[in-house]
């Protein structure tokens, strides 16, 4: 009966003592936001946002990030040397399918890193192997013995992975990691690639496979799930009883089409069930909605509200019954403290009395470490906000440094700008930019405030990129909440998403433009710098 197992006390769930957690198996947490993640369609992260979510991700104790798939362009390459070269004891992998010449290249991004990682694919399934790879099993099996030392030749820690291995013969996928493994995998990944898989069956397949394969005790098991029958988590956690040790997961679940198993989900899940689960991961449990947020922000995936952990209403009681007894015991209706994920009851912070000091150790609080120039910004950048908004909330400074943070080394600024709108004809728009240090107005008309704006930048920077997202959010609640803004442009097939953040919309929204317009131009320096040098 479900009742038996639950601890009497919340507290028993939500702290695990360390020899409790030591008798309990570790499972490695392996993200892949910045690999599965980042590829799916308009999630696309810019080098510096790739290099700022690596370092959170190390932070909050991944054991194991994938950073990129290095072959698919410079860019991929660049930002995943550059995340190995600055991590510490996390494990960076990039990724490379079964070709000699992707494994030469992921084994020259990542063996700067401490502990790199090579993760090899290929597709074992009958619909992958006779349409996509049009070859027969014995050769895939060939492919595998051959790249997978190749591999290992490079790095010590080989991952390989059967893409598509949900949907193989089980007699052949215990062939074809026998054939990993002999080679020198040390973790073997079996995906359910297209999302088909249902929790029984996947941990069947995964007892199967590690009894059935001779040397399986010399590898790791790896889960890595997809979301499209929302099963994704529920498999991954079946994957483990079934024998896996690995979790391949993402922050908030990005990913291709209906995305990967979450990251917040699955660590909560083991952690808040610790009476159930004899497992541990080494997750900083209280830094999971800052890195939802930055995920969120970054590649402008909105995290939907009734998102389980990090969504905004995942700890807020709306019914009379729930709000009766939350207030008379928390844990009538509360199964985790929001603090053991980070969220902290909305404070009112300061107003425009508060001092440098009060500032600095507020941002403390809330994971800043500013420089003494970026500090000084964005301290104005309060002062201003303050002087414009009555309560000034955590959420509001998060949104003002962050906003600090991706403007920084932009080529143009907005000075000012007015905007006239209403039902008595088309808006117009009047901006004032700093482009590398000139200041240029152009009043402009389009229609509709946010047209004419955006119209306005085109005719001072102009550019040929294609908006394909506008997106508008209110960091708190009420109407004088600040806007934060999201913009996608896309430019020969690459996009970028500039955001910015205001309590006036339309200057929000000039921000986030600009933000996108910046990056279009940091592209483009890049690719001109690596044709000049080529
Ligand atoms: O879903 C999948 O099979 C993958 C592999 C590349 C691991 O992402
Ligand atoms: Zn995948």
């Amino acid at each position: 009966m479900l009742e038996s197992r639950l601890p009497e006390k919340k507290d028993q769930i939500m702290t695990t003592t360390s020899s409790a957690a030591s008798s309990k198996d570790k499972i490695v947490i392996f993200d892949t936001t910045l690999r599965d993640g980042e590829q799916c369609p308009g999630a696309s992260m810019t080098y510096e946002e790739k290099l700022e979510v690596a370092e959170l991700l190390e932070d909050m104790g991944v054991d194991v990030i994938e950073a990129g798939f290095p072959i698919a362009s410079q860019g991929d390459f660049e930002a995943v040397q550059e995340i190995a070269r600055r991590a510490g004891d996390v494990t960076i992998a990039g990724l490379a399918r079964a070709i000699p010449g992707d494994i030469t290249r992921a084994a020259e991004a990542v063996r700067v890193a401490k502990r790199p990682r090579i993760h090899t694919f290929v597709s074992t399934s009958p619909i992958h192997l006779a349409h996509q790879m049009k070859k027969t099993e014995e050769q895939v099996l060939d492919i595998i013995s051959a790249t997978v030392a190749q591999a290992r030749n490079l790095v010590d820690d080989v991952e390989w992975s059967a893409m598509d291995a949900t949907r193989t013969p089980i007699d052949y996928l215990i062939r074809c990691v026998d054939a990993a493994i002999k080679a020198g995998a040390t973790t073997i990944n079996l995906p359910d690639t297209v999302g088909y898989a249902v929790p029984e069956e996947y941990a069947a397949m995964f007892r199967r496979i590690v009894e059935a394969v001779p040397n399986s005790d010399k590898a790791i098991f790896s889960t890595h799930c997809h979301d499209d029958l929302g099963l994704a988590v529920a498999n991954s956690l079946a994957g483990v009883a079934g024998g896996a040790r690995q979790i391949e997961c993402t922050i908030n679940g990005l990913g291709e089409r209906a995305g990967n198993a979450a990251l917040e989900e699955v660590v909560m899940a083991i952690r808040t069930r610790g009476d159930f689960y004899p497992y541990r991961t080494d997750v900083e449990t209280p830094m999971l909605t800052r890195a939802s947020k930055l995920v969120s922000a970054v590649s402008a995936f909105p995290v939907q509200y009734n998102k389980a952990i990090v969504g905004r209403n995942a700890f807020s009681h709306e019914s009379g019954i729930h709000q009766d007894g939350m207030l008379k015991n928390a844990e009538t209706y509360e199964i985790m403290t929001p603090e053991s994920v980070g969220v902290k009851a909305t404070s009112l912070v300061m107003g425009k009395h508060s001092g440098r000091h009060a500032f600095r150790e507020k941002l403390k609080e809330l994971g800043f470490e500013l420089g003494d120039n970026a500090l000084e910004d964005a301290f104005k950048r309060f002062k201003d906000l303050a002087d414009r908004k009555k309560h000034v909330y955590d959420e509001d400074i998060e949104a003002l440094v962050g906003d600090e943070v991706a403007t920084a080394n932009e080529r143009i600024r907005v000075l000012a700008l007015t905007v006239i709108a209403g039902t008595g004809g088309p808006a117009k728009a009047i901006i004032s930019l700093d482009v590398d240090g000139t200041h240029v107005t152009k009043e402009v008309t389009g229609n509709g405030p946010v047209d004419a704006t955006f119209n306005a930048i085109k005719a001072i920077v102009p550019h040929e990129a294609k908006m394909s997202l506008y997106q508008v959010h209110a960091v708190t609640e009420g109407t004088d909440a600040q806007a934060e803004v999201s913009v996608r442009l896309e430019e020969d097939g690459k996009s970028v998403t500039g955001r910015g953040a205001d309590p006036d919309t339309m200057v929000a929204s000039a921000k986030a433009y600009i933000s996108a317009v910046n990056k279009i131009m940091i592209k483009r320096q890049r690719q001109h710098a690596q044709a000049v040098s080529a």
